[in-house]
């Protein structure tokens, strides 16, 4: 078995962020969210995988991977503009041959393994399966009706009135099959090559479309909220105490807290569950619960909780900082305490709230 991992697309819900990285790269607890889903792959015993690269963001998809501790075999394969899931496929066919394959979005984190949907797909009897989970609203998704024994009988890309709430799970296993589907398909109303209208094609030929349905959480990290959600997930569940940096004798360090190496924790407070990546300093500040902050911050005299800080920042006199997601090499700083204006220099769809 081959994986398909797609790591292209604009992810226009995360800008600013994506202005200048790619969705799949943003940190989730300081790793960015696309290893989870190769740790998800290499868990499955796959090792050739195909990622899907946008023309504007391939580098960095590529360098980030460049390193492989999964030891794949990776195949980086452009696809000139986000022309849907399906299309894809498409491209990737040369790739994948005539072997069965899983394709996972690479902004998608789940809390479980997905080892037991790729077994239970090898075990055979179907054509393709799809991994559901349970949603509050389901007509922003593809939503699935499903029969009895777990059997697609119909799929719907954002139903008015959806006939089940099961949404399709950016996870999905497809026997060679899904070529010709594919093949047969032609572009939705929004231009793109959809991949619910080709699994409906396998469907409509009369071969069989399983289901998983997820248990634990799923998140897709498409806004702002939902990535600090991610992230407060990520770090409750997968992240232990570790501390390699230095901790000076006024400090203290509560809970579960990864303090990487080459980092300073100076007359502060931390409080886990909360990741401080390599080289950052901390001085005479809070950092709180569910936060995040990357390589080579300075905070200082601040406060920060519930909140992911990207590389390169630096926060100097903030009270209190929380529910915040702070792009790379930014300055958040109050100059002088009682002052009242404010100086910024924000760059596009940018967010400032008082
Ligand atoms: P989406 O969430 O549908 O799209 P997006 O990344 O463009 O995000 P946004 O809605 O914020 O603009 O894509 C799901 C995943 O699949 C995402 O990781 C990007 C990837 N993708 C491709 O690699 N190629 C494509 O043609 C599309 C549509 C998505």
């Amino acid at each position: 078995m081959k994986a398909l991992v797609l790591s292209g697309g604009k992810g226009t819900r995360l800008r600013p962020l994506t202005y200048t990285m790619t969705k799949q790269l943003v940190p989730v607890a300081n790793r960015p969210i696309l290893h989870y889903a190769m740790d998800q792959i290499r868990s499955a015993g796959i090792k050739d995988v195909g990622v899907i690269i946008a023309p504007e963001t391939g580098e960095q998809v590529k360098e980030s991977l460049a390193s492989n501790p999964w030891n794949f075999n990776l195949e980086f394969i452009p696809q000139d503009a986000p022309r849907g899931l399906a299309h894809a496929v498409k491209i990737a066919q040369e790739f994948l041959g005539e072997d069965p394959f899983l394709m996972y979005l690479g902004d998608n984190l789940i809390g479980e393994s997905i080892v037991p949907f790729v077994r239970d797909f090898e075990d055979g009897g179907s054509d393709a399966m799809i991994l559901l989970k349970e949603v509050e609203d389901p007509r922003m998704f593809g939503v699935a009706e499903v029969d009895e024994s777990g059997n697609v009988r119909r799929l719907i890309e954002k139903p008015k009135d959806p006939p089940s709430n099961l949404a399709l799970v950016g996870v999905y296993l497809f026997s060679p099959e899904i070529h010709d589907a594919v093949s047969e398909i032609k572009p939705s109303w929004r231009g793109e090559l959809e991949i619910t209208d080709a699994i409906q094609r396998l469907l409509d030929k009369g071969l069989r479309v399983k289901s998983y349905i997820l248990r634990r959480w799923w998140l897709d990290t498409g806004k702002k909220d939902d990535l600090l959600e991610a992230n407060r997930v990520v770090l409750d569940e997968l992240v232990d105490k570790d501390i390699r940096g230095e901790i000076d004798g006024r400090s203290r360090v509560v809970g579960r807290v990864s303090l990487a190496k080459g980092a300073y924790v100076i007359e502060s407070t931390v409080r886990g569950p909360a990741v401080i990546g390599e080289g950052s300093v901390i001085k005479g500040s809070f950092i709180g619960p569910y936060t995040s902050i990357g390589r080579g911050c300075v905070v200082e005299s601040s406060a920060i909780e519930h909140s992911v800080v990207l590389d390169g920042v630096v926060i100097r006199n903030i009270d209190r900082l929380e529910d915040s997601v702070v792009g790379r090499n930014t300055v958040v700083s109050r100059e002088r305490m009682n002052s009242q204006a404010l100086r910024l220099m924000i760059g596009d769809d940018a967010e400032v709230r008082f």
